[in-house]
């Protein structure tokens, strides 16, 4: 009889077979397979066994989630490792299953493997191994990989790349034969991270297709896969992406891989609310609403001066901001991004009195007070780098070549790593800080641990997340900001001990559309830092209206980065409204599902959020270019629950059709206060004709179930 254990959960089957005391091989993801009784589970396992080969060995080839060449597997191996050359094959053997967790050992290897794969609440699947050296003498651990099988019907890939200021652009291609690889070397999870990889069926969308997809949750170097060969294995796969001599485990010692996520679903929507739901269920997931941010930084730069700050705390109050967060330039000699990184003493030359003057304005306005660090990071023309040049991150003596000015911290190093704690420790103790902006601006190149020079990205991501939990445990009530020169550190283990994101340093609405669509496939909008920035983007020097921008923040967690104190008091009303709809909306927005539709125009965009029980939903109708059509067909609004009936009608402030249509009074019909009443089957269906925009605007709907 098979040893076999079928999984299921939210409408996600997950079928691991065991028999013949190999590691676990996955007969079925995807899915649910319904309840089935012991022998129909031994007959999935049977159909579903793999067609002897005999070309590698004699039967067949049989991949299990750490492939293992003793199989007869020849693709990417499980395990990259050796014992002075010698036990660089593994051939596990499975010693016991206790729940979630398989123990298994290669005695003559050496080698003991703990391997965790659960299918969680939300039908998300996660698997993580760790790997202990009980050997004689070290084994040398070069890459510990997880796969996870897909069918023949995935024939198309979809992943992300990126660059500062464009974070997570997709790119779309075949599932041919071979090694697709995605390697991230940059010390931080990267701009260009895989992000998500997605297999699918032909043509594949938002809400249509079957997709699979895989996640590295690591914020060091990583690498995740897709892999297909010629007799028909399909995986997608991840593991850390080790530095040669980065892990060497003495007799006694472990390795652990990050963890894989993983999510089956029809459509991306449905993958993405696996990850939203899973998130969502975490202990430590922000249950207060998300407030009203307004952060410094594109509104003063380095200009930091009370009075100029203390009006621009006064706007961001009277707009109803609810954190004022201020960013980089309040220590040591920061007054430019060339100096005095590392040395996290409040500057005497700028803030005279500390930054009380500040803080206590700041919190009389009612707001909370957030501010700025960089604790991974310091600048050479730093009292930190002078004192302590040894701190500094390097392969021998060769220091790596200076990156915006500054250097990393090894902090795998006790002392510097003690050091920055108690600056961290010290500032939030003094002031009253609720929230810190921790911020990462550079790859880190031969990144090595001195005096060995040994390669050390391992040591430092560690490190960085011991710190981020030793603080979190001091200071429990402090939120947390992922942020790396944008959004180049977005990965659900740093998500573990942050709050949220900063998507990108482009806050120009038009790019955010893309970024923030593509960040939300993976994390929920509460998590996402959406920011209005001023009339003209200071990244892209594009222009856009308030609403356009406004209604483009909406959808993450609002914030603004502009100059207020310059704004037009028209503005500043306007704003107000914004401000006043994002915390009518903040409830919807940060518990319900998002959605996204698949408009065959390229030119139109619709998105929104629709209530886990379907009663409410909030969509934006968005130009995102001119169309070829005039105007452009009725869009469906996705999401909807089929038999509930829908009062829709223009939301405001985001009610302004801005188009030709509208400039020569011309008047679509239903667009009014009143709006159309109608069932969900009709609307995600037959949908609603919109008004015709021009580019770059938008235009929002509000659904409520009557
Ligand atoms: C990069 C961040 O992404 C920006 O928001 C800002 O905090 C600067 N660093 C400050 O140096």
């Amino acid at each position: 009889m098979a040893d076999v254990r079928h999984l299921r959960a939210a409408g996600v089957s997950l079928v691991l077979d065991f028999t013949g005391g190999t590691l676990p091989r996955i007969r079925h993801w995807g899915a649910d397979l319904g309840a089935l009784s012991e022998s129909e589970l031994d007959a999935v396992v049977l159909a579903r066994s793999p067609h002897p080969i005999g070309f590698s060995v004699d039967g067949a080839v049989d991949v299990a989630v750490l492939p293992e060449q003793s199989a007869g597997w020849l693709g990417t191996p499980g395990i990259v490792g050796n014992r002075a050359g010698r036990d660089f094959s593994t051939a596990f053997r499975v010693l016991s299953v206790d729940g979630p967790v398989v123990r298994a050992t290669d005695e003559a290897a050496g080698l003991e493997l703990e391997l965790t794969v659960e299918l969680l609440p939300s039908g998300l699947l996660r698997q993580r191994a760790a790997l202990t050296n009980t050997g004689t003498g070290p084994f040398s651990v070069d890459a510990v990989n997880l796969t996870l099988p897909v069918p023949t019907e995935a024939v198309e890939l979809l992943d992300f790349t990126g660059r500062w200021g464009r974070e997570r652009s997709p790119q779309r291609t075949a599932f041919t034969q071979g090694l697709r690889v995605r390697e991230n070397r940059t010390g931080r999870t990267g701009y260009d991270s895989a992000y998500l990889l997605a297999a699918g069926t032909a043509g594949f969308g938002n809400r249509s297709g079957e997709v699979w997809a895989v996640h590295t949750a690591w914020s060091g170097n990583h690498r995740t896969f897709a892999e297909r060969t010629y007799h028909s294995v399909s995986l997608l796969g991840s593991g850390e992406l080790l530095l040669s001599g980065e892990v060497v485990l003495a007799p006694g010692e472990a390795y652990t891989s990050p963890w894989q996520y993983a999510s089956w679903g029809v459509g991306l929507d449905e993958v993405s609310a696996r990850f939203h739901r899973h998130l969502r269920s975490r202990p430590s997931h922000p249950s207060s609403p998300r407030p009203v941010v307004v952060n410094t930084w594109e509104a003063v730069y380095f200009d930091h001066d009370l009075d100029r700050l203390t009006a621009l705390a006064d706007a961001a109050a009277s707009v109803g901001a609810e954190r004022f967060v201020l960013d980089d330039g309040w220590f040591g000699s920061r007054r430019d991004d060339k100096r005095g990184l590392g040395d996290w003493y409040v500057s005497d030359e700028v803030w005279p009195d500390g930054l009380t003057p500040l803080t206590d304005h700041v919190t009389g306005l009612g707001m909370q007070f957030g501010i700025w660090v960089e604790p991974e990071m310091v600048n050479p023309d730093s009292d930190l780098a002078r004192a302590h040049p040894d701190w500094l991150m390097a392969a021998g003596d060769r220091l790596p070549g200076p990156a915006r000015s500054q250097q990393v911290l090894d902090l795998a190093r006790p002392e510097a790593y003690a050091y920055v704690l108690e600056r961290l420790d010290d500032l939030l103790s003094t002031y009253p800080v609720s929230y810190l902006k921790w911020d990462h601006n550079r790859d880190l190149v031969d990144a090595g641990h001195r005096p060995t020079g040994r390669a050390g990205v391992h040591g430092q991501t560690l490190a960085v997340y011991r710190l981020l939990d030793e603080l979190r445990a001091r200071h429990p009530g402090v939120e947390i900001e992922s942020c790396s020169s944008g959004g180049a550190r977005v990965d659900l283990e740093v998500l573990e001990r942050t709050d949220r994101v900063w998507v990108s340093d482009c806050i120009d609405a038009l790019e955010r559309q893309s970024v923030q669509r593509w960040t939300n496939a993976l994390i929920p909008l509460e998590l996402m830092g959406t920011h209005v920035g001023a009339g003209t983007s200071h990244t892209t020097r594009r222009s856009h209206p308030l609403d356009f921008r406004a209604g483009t923040a909406l959808f993450g967690h609002f914030g603004i980065e502009w100059d207020l104190t310059a704004a037009s008091p028209s503005d500043l009303d306007r704003l107000r409204e914004w401000v006043a709809l994002y915390k009518s909306l903040r409830g919807l927005l940060h518990t319900g599902v998002a959605v996204h539709g698949d408009h065959p125009d390229p030119a139109v965009d619709v998105h929104g959020v629709v209530a886990e029980d379907g009663s409410d939903a909030v969509f934006a109708v968005v130009s995102v270019a001119t169309s070829a059509y005039y105007p452009p067909g009725p869009v469906r609004l996705p999401g909807l629950a089929p038999d509930l009936r829908y009062h829709v009608r223009p939301l405001a402030p985001g009610d302004v059709p801005a188009g030709n249509a509208d400039d020569w009074g011309v008047r679509l019909p239903w667009w009014t206060p009143s709006g159309v009443t109608l069932p969900g089957r009709v609307l995600g269906s037959a949908g609603v004709q919109t008004p015709v925009q021009h580019p770059e605007r938008l235009v929002l709907l509000r659904a409520t179930a009557v």
